[in-house]
């Protein structure tokens, strides 16, 4: 399992001290949230944060595009630093194509779903992703509350792919707690972004410490 760190909660003004306290916690990737102001109501950051961020650390970048027309976008996340990108499936009516695009730039390809698209519409994509991003809460800000009806989802998630052959880790995102991320890793995710519980703790690394301790007894 992995305690991914979404840096939307992160103080902007500290980001390399922020980076430094949770790598020291064992983190080796880092969730960055990239929304448009029309996808989500949010506007948060662009290529530019990236590009700042790179030479802070050797983790790997995960890049959350809560943005329209993502495909415009590709080769400037990828140009700044982007390990890996998801896109939203809402988003993309030539999802097929954006995946790869994606995986033709040389990395990692998710899809994203927001907590009211079913499963089902990724069958056709499956085989052609390296991971599934299952929102736990409606895509825009951090410290929202989890949305119970998601451990189904994520069941769910586990059983098609396991259907189909294949071995793709689900991430979840939004309100990953303590309390949230056993129930999360039954159901079988395996990858959890954690913003507000990470960084709106006192002591980051503890705050990374408890949930990868959390989730193992799982
Ligand atoms: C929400 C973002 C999340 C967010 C999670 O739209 O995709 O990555 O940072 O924040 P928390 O962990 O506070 O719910
Ligand atoms: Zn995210």
């Amino acid at each position: 399992m992995k305690v991914i760190p979404s840096l939307l909660a992160a103080d902007f003004a500290h980001l390399a001290s922020e980076i430094q306290a949770i790598e020291h916690a064992g983190v080796d990737m880092l969730h960055i949230d990239v929304m448009d102001g029309h996808f989500v109501p949010n506007i948060s950051m662009g290529p530019i944060v990236i590009e700042a961020v790179r030479p802070l650390t050797k983790s790997h970048l995960d890049v959350h595009l809560m943005i329209e027309q993502p495909e415009d976008y590709i080769q400037s996340f990828v140009e700044a630093g982007a390990d890996s990108i998801s896109v939203h499936q809402e988003a993309c009516p030539h999802l097929h194509r954006v995946i790869q695009q994606i995986k033709a730039q040389g990395i990692k390809a998710g899809v994203a779903l927001n907590p009211g698209t079913p499963i089902h519409t990724l069958k056709h994509v499956l085989h052609q992703i390296d991971f599934i991003l299952i929102m736990t809460v409606n895509p825009g800000f951090g410290g929202q509350s989890f949305i119970e009806a998601m451990t189904d989802k994520i069941a769910e998630a586990r059983e098609v792919i396991q259907m189909a052959g294949l071995t793709i880790p689900i991430e979840v995102d939004g309100g990953i707690k303590a309390d949230t991320i056993g129930r999360c890793r039954d159901a079988g995710a395996e990858w959890f972004v954690a913003g507000s519980s990470v960084f709106g703790a006192p002591d980051r690394e503890r705050a990374v410490q408890t949930l990868m301790d959390t989730g193992k007894r799982h």
